[in-house]
């Protein structure tokens, strides 16, 4: 199999509006993530990925592009831009650009032009019906707008200022190569593609998801835009089995590197229920049972997994999954160490690399997500109560994630000398800040340095076959091996003690939350135990 620099990469997520405030405005900016740069480094990640910082309304906080090749005043310009790739670059740090080409913004100048001139070739661009069908949006109610001006209805499966754009048009499709052609030619590592899986959509059919043309499109892009350059790209595909995830990331597909599979993410939500209906107890059997799957299926060649717990659309790890009490830092560790030595590229959220947590939100006026905020309205018309509805929010909204970055224990937690944030700071930032994570040798910050460089420095990481093991429900124990070598790896899940007892014959810890005397004496495991050990 060849070998590709993200083999061995673990990509660090960054919010834009909740890193760093350089300007104190109480946003986040360009200049705030490069004054920031050296503790990325020291952390040792070899790429960030970047939510939207293209021009933009911000209905959806970037997800709504006005201009793909323009940077968002509050961020800052191109330069800033520019000058990011370049400092990144000479920290050994790659950019990945969010590139989201299922929608645009309605302010985008093809949406103004197609909805103020209907014989515009511009038109095309987008999806426009006499008649709406019932297709939902993904923040509530109908998917089609009814637009006064000429009498029809164009397509949003996001909000209504998201206007979904037609992929059948072939000058479209071009315009949208030429786009990343722009980014490629700017020195940039590669793209997260935004709900990539949409592309193929026949809405008629009321097919959203996989449509018969969408690996077409993906290998014509391929084609005009990232072949022949050894970038990242990582599709988000919430309806991928590995049989479709092969499809995307087999080399000889000519797609894309990986994608986010969601499937484990599945387990914090009823089935077939809206996303508001959660499940905090984590289902450690049928955890087991999915990364088996993912981890078997995606044969090494045939295929690569991303690795993640967190980002910006999902609930902190900690709050859902984890320990936010007594356990948080261990319970953290033990999430990561489970997580980084499966075989795919590892993704870091923003903060969880010091075990931020969910905010304690209490009123909707505390809230910015446009999902949440359209939920709770609809709720609210349907008669639920309040109380319910922020409890939902408080576990599942999308603004947990989206809270300021907690770097010391000054003013805003450091992140912005502004008196108003854009959404408040975690009160707990007193205790959980970057400036004392990094001078506490025990943080949970260092277990993520330590995996981090594993990464790096560890090829069986990549090249070893996947075993899950027997154990206690709570208990997930794997086995990673070659022909050479073979490692085990042990994590209770759990808040309380848990029996356990593997034949080891170990020659040498690779990295642990615990005591070495757990691991000798091979019969309990304390809550949140977990380990890595090189076995005979
Ligand atoms: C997925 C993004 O991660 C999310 O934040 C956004 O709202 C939708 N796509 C629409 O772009």
């Amino acid at each position: 199999m060849e070998k590709h620099w993200w083999h061995t990469a673990t990509i660090y997520q960054i919010y834009p509006k909740s890193f760093m405030d350089s300007n104190g405005d109480g946003v986040g900016d360009l200049q705030g993530i490069i004054s920031k740069l050296d503790y990325l480094e020291k952390l040792g990640i070899t790429a960030i990925w970047l939510s939207p910082v293209y021009q933009s309304p911000m209905d959806d906080n970037g997800y709504d592009i006005s201009d793909y090749e323009a940077i968002a005043d509050i961020f800052g310009d191109m330069s800033d831009m520019e000058e990011l790739i370049e400092q990144a670059h000479q920290r050994g740090i790659k950019i990945i650009m969010d590139l989201v080409v299922n929608h645009t913004s309605d302010e985008h100048a093809w949406f103004v032009e197609a909805k103020n001139n209907p014989h515009s070739e511009k038109r095309d661009f987008y999806i426009w019906r006499n008649e709406p069908n019932e297709l939902v949006s993904t923040f509530s109610g109908s998917a089609w707008e009814f637009d006064e001006q000429s009498q029809q209805y164009y397509l949003h499966l996001f909000s209504k200022k998201q206007p979904d754009l037609n992929w059948e048009n072939e000058v479209l499709r071009h315009k949208i190569y030429e786009m990343i052609n722009f980014w490629v030619d700017k020195g940039i590592g590669g793209f997260r593609m935004d709900v990539i899986d949409l592309l193929g959509k026949l809405p008629d059919q009321l097919i959203k998801e996989n449509g018969p043309k969408l690996h077409d499109y993906l290998k014509e892009m391929h084609q005009y835009t990232l072949a022949g350059k050894d970038l990242l790209t990582v599709g988000e595909t919430w309806g991928a089995t590995p049989e479709i995830a092969k499809r995307y990331s087999n080399p000889d597909e000519k797609e894309l590197s990986m994608v986010f599979q969601f499937e484990h993410i599945g387990l914090q939500h009823k089935e077939n229920r809206p996303k508001w209906e959660y499940i905090k107890e984590l289902d450690v059997p049928a955890l087991k049972m999915i990364f088996n799957k993912w981890q078997t299926e995606l044969k090494l060649g045939e295929g690569w997994n991303s690795l993640f717990w967190n980002n910006h659309d999902l609930p902190r790890v900690l709050s859902i999954w984890g320990n936010t009490g007594e356990y948080r830092e261990k319970s953290a560790k033990a999430l990561a160490i489970l997580l980084h030595l499966m075989r795919g590229t590892p993704y870091i959220y923003q903060g969880e690399e010091i075990g931020m947590t969910n905010y304690p939100f209490e009123s909707l006026s505390e809230l910015d997500d446009i999902e949440s905020l359209n939920y709770a309205k609809e709720a609210l018309d349907l008669g639920q109560s309040e109380a319910v509805i922020m409890d939902n929010i408080r576990m599942i909204g999308r603004d947990n994630a989206r809270t300021p970055m907690q770097w010391n224990t000054e003013k805003n937690a450091g992140f912005s000398t502004s008196d108003e944030t854009w959404l408040p700071v975690n009160p707990n930032f007193t205790l959980i800040n970057v400036e004392e994570a990094v001078s506490n040798p025990n943080s949970i910050f260092y277990t993520y340095q330590k995996l981090v460089n594993l990464r790096k420095e560890k090829s069986w990481l990549i090249d070893a076959d996947f075993e899950l093991l027997e154990t206690e429900d709570k208990v997930f124990a794997y086995r990673r091996y070659t022909d050479e070598e073979s490692y085990l790896v042990v994590v209770n899940l759990s808040d309380e003690e848990q029996s356990f007892s593997i034949d080891v014959d170990y020659i040498e810890i690779i990295i642990s939350n615990t005591d070495e005397a757990v691991i000798i004496n091979n019969h309990c495991l304390a809550p949140w135990d977990a380990f890595c050990v090189k076995i005979r």
